[in-house]
């Protein structure tokens, strides 16, 4: 049984990154530009973006955070949008979810321009994966995806189930494991028999939110299973999955912390890279 390292490999890819963007300077004598929009106090958001700027400024992209307090009007965060869309320093722009209750999600990533969409959530962006199309890929769906071809390079004709229909992460994860040829199924919280589906599964991406929901008898031997949840409980933090219990019939595993979690954040890089790249063409 194999524990994916979720951490060494998102350091490897952050060490590839590096260099790619110490290269993309000396070529051309600037450097991607990663912009944060951060609106209240929610304590998770603020970590996350601590993190991603920790991350960007280590392999020398140029990051910004832009703070609002969670009184902050439409219209402003709007208009900064804008300004940032037309700022030809900025590569990429992100706005933190969740947003407070009287911004609408939808308006504010209409409004970013989908070429600095890093997280990949613009309606052009969702179409263009869905369609096979270049795109932006979210960052979550994405680094679950390099984690399971790093264990298994070929997909092709394999069962795969995904726990969970987010936009941020189970419906683009369908479609990249699609476009492998895997058979996917994508289950949510109104499936029946959900663990016979689980059964199924030679892969099994989980995104649910429910601690430790995926028991050892809902996985036959020899499933990789990749865990997004991160859920807070009296013991620390859990998984979706019940690691102690599945990691006894899977083939590969993500623990929680130190499985998807750092790759996430290495994708933003990726992502923020290749929209500079686009820039340029
Ligand atoms: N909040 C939690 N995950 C994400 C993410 O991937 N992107 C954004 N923008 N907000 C998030």
């Amino acid at each position: 049984m194999i524990i994916i390292d979720g951490k060494k490999t998102a350091a490897d890819l952050r060490l590839n990154l590096k260099t790619e963007v110490d290269n993309l300077k000396k070529k051309f004598n600037k450097v991607p530009g990663l912009t944060v929009i951060l609106i209240g106090e929610y304590a998770p958001s603020k970590i996350y973006v601590r993190n991603k700027e920790k991350s960007a400024e280590e392999i020398g992209l140029k990051s910004e955070i832009v703070k609002y307090p969670k009184t902050v009007d439409e219209k402003t965060v709007l208009e900064k949008i804008y300004e940032l869309n037309q700022d030809d320093t900025v590569s990429g722009i992100l706005v933190q979810l969740p947003l407070p209750k009287h911004i609408d999600n939808k308006k504010v990533i209409d409004a970013i321009n989908p070429r600095k969409d890093v997280d990949g959530f613009h309606p052009n962006n969702v179409g263009n994966l869905s369609s096979g199309y270049k795109s932006s890929i979210p960052c979550t769906p994405l680094g679950c995806y390099l984690l399971i071809k790093n264990i298994e390079p070929n997909l092709s004709g394999k069962k795969a189930v995904v726990l969970g229909r987010s936009n941020l992460n189970g419906k683009p994860m369908t479609q990249l494991l699609l476009k492998e040829n895997c058979t996917v199924t994508i289950t949510h919280s109104k499936t029946k028999n959900l663990k016979e589906e689980c059964l199924k599964a030679d892969i099994l991406v989980v995104a649910v939110g429910i601690p430790k929901l995926v028991k050892g008898d809902w996985v036959k031997k020899g499933t990789i299973v990749i865990d997004v949840g991160i859920n807070k409980t009296d013991k620390g933090i859990v998984g979706d999955v019940d690691f102690d219990e599945v990691s006894k019939s899977a083939k590969a595993i993500t623990p929680v912390p130190g499985g998807v979690g750092p790759m996430t954040i290495a994708c933003l890089l990726k992502n923020t890279i290749e929209c500079f790249k686009r820039s340029l063409v």
